[in-house]
């Protein structure tokens, strides 16, 4: 049996994220219930969890399955930043899901650029941040993290059950969601802290460290359909990766679907 939880029972420790919780049985995507909070005025910080959704969103307008027993939820910020700084939260986020599955389950994990975060060579959690800006003037940012947490692999279709795998298979046991969001949460507002205080330069460091991608050969699928091949050699400032191309050059990708071969 999937393990019920409450996700109006997380007991957070924080000081303003997770701070206003709205919690739901099901939507069909926590970042559009947060994406029309934000548009309504919730405050910086405010958290959506649902145990499950019925039109979850990945990147790149994929699905992304929800079942309960995972942790569906979205943070809505409100960063004083330029709008291109915005895609640096999702490092900030992945970061702190990182700390928290290494710290609160004793796995070991790490990040596949720009936001995956694997056991082994298999995904966990997945992280879609969407920005909206006025006039050059960052509004609102609202961070979706995805976790499957007590959710059984062996349910998911064919061609995501290979690359995909849950905290539960990897313990062989389910694990309190409310502890885990709680500690996230907490974790969160570290990372985020420091983002807003100048310090991105720490977390990059951090970030690289637990890099799976750095130092391998690397396929980039761009959206207009380009394919870039190279050996990905480190992240700038910017979050951006950068390749070495077959003929030595260096080259900065800024987004794409990023296949580790
Ligand atoms: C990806 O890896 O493609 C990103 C997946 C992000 C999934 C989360 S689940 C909570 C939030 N709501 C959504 O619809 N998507 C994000």
């Amino acid at each position: 049996m999937v393990e019920d939880y409450d996700p109006c029972e997380v007991e957070v420790d924080t000081e303003y994220i997770g701070h206003e919780i709205k919690c739901f049985d099901e939507v069909d995507s926590t970042n559009n219930v947060a994406k029309r909070m934000a548009e309504d005025g919730a405050t910086e910080g405010t958290v959506v969890i649902a145990k499950t959704q019925s039109r979850g969103r990945g990147r790149r307008g994929k699905p992304w399955i929800s079942p309960q027993g995972g942790i569906w939820m979205s943070i809505i910020l409100r960063p004083e930043v330029h709008p291109s700084r915005a895609p640096l939260l999702t490092l900030v986020a992945g970061v702190a899901v990182a700390r928290t599955l290494r710290d609160e389950c004793g796995l070991d994990v790490g990040i596949k650029w720009p936001n995956d975060i694997l056991i082994g060579d298999k995904k966990v959690c997945g992280i879609l941040t969407e920005a909206h800006a006025r006039f050059n003037t960052l509004e609102y940012v609202v961070v979706g993290v995805g976790i499957d947490t007590n959710v059984d692999i062996s349910h998911f279709p064919d061609d995501l059950r290979e690359g995909a795998t849950s905290i539960k298979n990897e313990l062989k046991r389910d694990i309190k969601s409310s502890e885990l969001i709680a500690r996230f949460l907490r974790n969160f507002e570290e990372t985020y802290n420091s983002f807003k205080d100048g310090k991105m330069d720490e977390i990059l460091t951090e970030w690289r460290k637990l890099s799976k991608t750095i130092g391998r050969r690397v396929e980039i699928r761009k959206q207009l359909g380009e394919i870039v091949h190279g050996d990905a050699v480190g992240i700038n400032s910017e979050g951006a990766l950068i390749l070495e191309l077959d003929d030595g050059t260096l080259r900065k990708v800024i987004s794409g679907e990023c296949i580790h071969r």
